[in-house]
């Protein structure tokens, strides 16, 4: 590990498990302050639990509210003086067929991955602005492309790549970043809870052959966020075993 985030302050949603939980602890390795956001209190006390370093907190906020998201960010930034990086991880999945698709599930998903990230972003980019620099991650997924019976996921996760490729325009003249992981196949609570079948159907396509560990995620998005990666701004980069790249025949 290196400690290439002494110093900083890292803000993060959705960090009580899966791959949230994998970047808090990486972050935290590498020296990081880390603050991450969620609704879940007890999970979050299991990330929380053995945490290198110090300065850490977890903060039960709803990023669907932009109030509490705003408030959130601008007390963190307040207490610690600065904010470095935003990983906008949260997200939800409420699969169906289009048909079957309630407004409920439509709005609940854009609300948690797109409106979240802007909530977020909005008011961090304000402190980042100031002390010209800053790093901000979005959560896509390989999903944004398309993927059967996730039209609402897909919306979302392709809104987060042009809502990163817009933002990236307008802080690049002030030392910020913005990029977008579009995680495969990670083992992670969110894809336990994916339609079985559908789910190994589509680990049979993954050109590895293996489902993705949240590390693997960790490890890029580390990257992502560090100074050296400081020339690097609009990308969406696939951490998926291959499985963007299309069509896998064995
Ligand atoms: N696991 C995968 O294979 C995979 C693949 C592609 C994309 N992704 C994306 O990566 C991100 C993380 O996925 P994961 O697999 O770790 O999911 P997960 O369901 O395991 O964890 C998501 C976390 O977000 C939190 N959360 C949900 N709604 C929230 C809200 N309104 N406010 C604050 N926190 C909220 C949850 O409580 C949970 O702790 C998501 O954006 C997901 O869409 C995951």
């Amino acid at each position: 590990m290196t400690d290439r985030y002494t110093g900083q302050t890292v803000l993060l949603t959705g960090g009580a498990q899966g791959l949230g939980r994998a970047m808090v602890h990486r972050f935290a390795a590498e020296g990081a302050s880390v603050h991450f956001a969620d609704l879940n209190a007890d999970a979050a006390a299991e990330t929380l639990a053995g945490l290198p370093g110090d300065g850490h907190a977890f903060h039960q906020v709803d990023v669907t509210d932009q109030a509490a998201a705003a408030a959130w960010i601008d007390g963190v930034a307040a207490s610690a003086g600065r904010i470095d990086v935003l990983v906008n991880n949260a997200g939800i999945i409420r699969d169906n067929r289009i048909e079957n698709i309630t407004a409920q599930d439509w709005d609940a998903v854009i609300a948690v991955s797109l409106n979240g990230a802007f909530y977020c972003t909005q008011a961090a980019f304000a402190h980042m602005r100031e002390q010209q620099y800053g790093r901000v991650l979005s959560f896509s997924s390989m999903s944004w492309r398309g993927n059967f019976g996730q039209a609402n996921y897909v919306a979302a996760k392709a809104g987060v790549v042009g809502f990163t490729r817009g933002f990236a325009l307008e802080g690049a003249r002030h030392g910020v970043t913005a990029n977008a992981i579009a995680p495969g196949l990670i083992d992670t609570p969110m894809l336990a809870s994916m339609n079985g079948p559908a789910r190994d159907k589509l680990i049979g396509k993954v050109p590895m052959r293996h489902t993705g560990h949240p590390d693997d995620i960790a490890a890029a998005a580390t990257f992502l966020c560090s100074p050296e990666a400081r020339y690097i701004t609009g990308v969406v980069l696939d951490v998926d075993g291959g499985i963007g790249i299309g069509s896998s025949i064995r």
